[in-house]
């Protein structure tokens, strides 16, 4: 079970002075279970791929298969399929309607015809899926923290019962504190067997917890696989607005000289590392 895109080719405004080839070939796949990042520079294509995983965009070339089922624009079939992939808009709190988090989580479930203990229930195990203290549900999400708020989105995502849940840019604004709770809610979410889509500009939250890592550039995938082949092809191809993190720099410097350092994980895998390397000599 997978989602995977083929060879796709979009471009907006097509036809027109304005036209632009937003992705150029990009293929990608991500399965049940699996923790994967989109990383680029700004305009490098990432949103555009993100809602060709959920169907919002149709390529234009090249195919999207959600669970082996690839559909064509305009098919009746896209709402049910779409259903399975849910999409966390950047700043997604910015369309907030509703007057308590509950409510505004309750909504999509019951627009789809759930009711009653059912949906009392959808409601709290996607918030407790996306960290949310059940005291909070009745507020209202204006007066909520910016990693709340982010949370009440995500939960409202996720009380559709998707398989996949992709992100776009999910921790941009939050502060460090936000970060880090976003990037363990997310891993929880990923242990529950969905797959988790995340686009991101930050390379190091990338490294450090991803599967597989997809790297767009201008439109074009230049480069995906592991964070340690990923590190590793960044090391010696830099891409236009990825920084690599120092302590990944650093650790491909202490490789460069023999010593064996994980590449990816935090500082303290890196420092047990050489111990073992101090040890060892
Ligand atoms: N609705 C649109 N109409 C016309 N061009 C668009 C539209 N949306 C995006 N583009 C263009 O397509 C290219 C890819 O945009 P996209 O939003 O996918 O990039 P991105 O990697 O998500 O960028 P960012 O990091 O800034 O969010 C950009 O050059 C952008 O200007
Ligand atoms: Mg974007």
């Amino acid at each position: 079970m997978a989602i995977t895109a083929e060879d796709v080719f979009y471009s907006y405004n097509v036809g027109t002075p304005a036209e632009h080839a937003a992705l150029r070939g990009v293929s990608f796949s991500v399965e049940r279970g699996e923790r994967v990042s989109i990383v680029g520079h700004t305009g490098s294509g990432k949103s555009t791929l993100a809602q060709h995983l959920n169907l919002l965009l149709f390529p234009q070339s090249g195919k999207v298969s959600i669970d082996g089922v690839s559909l064509k624009n305009g098919s009746p079939d896209a709402r049910e399929l779409r259903r399975k992939v849910g999409l966390v808009f950047q700043y997604p709190e910015t369309q907030f309607f509703a007057e308590t988090a509950r409510d505004e989580i309750k909504f999509a479930p019951s627009n789809w015809g759930m009711s009653g203990d059912e949906l009392d229930s959808c409601v709290d195990e996607a918030a407790a899926a996306a960290g949310i203290d059940p005291s909070i549900l009745d507020s209202n999400p204006f007066n909520m923290s910016g990693g709340q708020r982010r949370r009440v989105a995500i939960a409202s995502v996720i009380a559709m019962k998707p398989d996949y849940l992709v992100l776009d840019e999910p921790t941009a604004g939050l502060d460090a504190a936000g970060v880090r709770g976003l990037d363990r809610m997310l891993s929880g979410i990923r242990a529950r067997g969905l797959a988790v889509v995340q686009v991101t500009h930050d390379l190091e939250s990338a490294l450090a917890h991803s599967d597989k890592i997809l790297v767009l550039e201008q439109g074009k995938s230049v480069a995906s696989g592991t964070p340690e082949e990923i590190a590793v092809f960044l090391a010696d191809n830099p891409v236009r607005g990825l920084l690599m993190p120092p302590t990944a720099r650093f650790a491909l410097g202490l490789r460069n000289r023999g010593i064996n350092v994980p590449v990816t994980g935090g500082v303290s895998e890196f420092v047990s590392a050489l111990e073992r390397a101090g040890k060892a000599e």
